[in-house]
């Protein structure tokens, strides 16, 4: 029988400097403005996904969107440097009790020690790392399937 596959909400959420990867090390960042990932997304998910996107450098803006997030089925998010320090935005990810998707463009591992801690990790379904923009898109791929397994 042919199996309906239901559209889902995504949340796609940005932390500190992620709206600034045009002049940060594009060696990490790639060359892509999030402006672009973003647009990117959209398009290539459109069929399959409603993307809803936020990107704040403030972490207590960050906690109120998940907060008031309503209808939205999984989080895939890149914290920044959120990822290493706050224990506040892990802490509101529990709460939510949705599925999330940890998402770097730059191989955190294979960076500084201090990178090499996320207060994220543990409590997410996977983490994706190192692809640069294409992160995203495998992020957000993974949560789909996820989502519709
Ligand atoms: C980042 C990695 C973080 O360590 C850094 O602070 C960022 C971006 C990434 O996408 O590779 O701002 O999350």
């Amino acid at each position: 029988m042919l199996k309906v596959k239901k559209i889902v909400t995504l949340a796609v959420v940005n932390g500190p400097n992620l709206n600034q990867l045009k002049s940060r090390e594009s060696e990490h960042y790639g060359r892509k403005s999030l402006h672009e990932i973003e647009s990117d997304l959209k398009t290539k998910f459109k069929p399959e996904a409603n993307l809803i996107f936020f990107q704040s450098n403030h972490e207590g803006s960050l906690i109120d969107f998940v907060q008031d997030a309503l209808d939205i089925d999984g989080i895939v998010i890149n914290p920044g440097a959120l990822t290493h320090t706050s224990i506040a935005l892990r802490d509101c990810l529990i709460a939510k009790k949705l599925p999330v998707i940890e998402v770097h463009l730059s191989n955190i591992l294979a960076r500084e020690e201090f990178r090499r801690k996320s207060y994220i990790s543990d409590i997410a379904v996977g983490v994706i790392s190192g692809f640069k923009d294409q992160s995203y898109h495998f992020g957000v791929r993974a949560m789909i399937d996820y989502l519709q397994k």
